[in-house]
């Protein structure tokens, strides 16, 4: 199945009564599986998740730890793009090189890759200098 089937077929099952904004997540692993997530939304508007959290959660559940290719969609205008905080997530798991499309229902789509989306990332060799036996 392709990332964007996955994707389209998981966006259906988002729960979303407050924003009314559907979003479906897909990306490849490591292993070759594919993992979808949508967004799922809470009456406590900051306790929602983000379609890709959602797919990341599944993959790390699946016992994938990598990410070779995501792919999000949802209704929007333009191709939809990952906020801020996902973009985090997804540099977590992915190389800087991974493709990532961001696709419309109406068939728009916009291929980008993870170094493009979050130029500057923070990594763990930021910390390298952090004492290690820190209290
Ligand atoms: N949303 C996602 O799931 N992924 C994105 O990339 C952008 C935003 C969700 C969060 C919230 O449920 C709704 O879209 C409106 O912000």
């Amino acid at each position: 199945m392709s990332l964007l089937s996955a994707a389209t077929d998981v966006r259906l099952r988002a729960y979303v009564p407050y924003s009314r904004f559907k979003v479906g997540a897909a990306l490849r692993a490591g292993s070759g599986a594919v993992y979808v997530g949508c967004n799922v939304e809470n009456v406590a508007y900051p306790e929602g998740t983000c379609a890709e959290a959602g797919a990341i959660a599944a993959m790390i559940a699946g016992g994938d730890t990598r990410i070779t290719e995501i792919c999000v969609i949802a209704d929007s205008p333009d191709p939809v793009p990952p906020c801020g905080g996902c973009r985090q997530k997804i540099a977590e798991f992915a190389g800087q090189d991974v493709k990532v499309t961001l696709c419309t229902t109406d068939g728009k789509t916009f291929e980008t890759t993870v170094a493009d989306l979050l130029p500057g990332v923070f990594s763990a060799a930021h910390m390298d200098r952090a004492p290690k036996d820190q209290k």
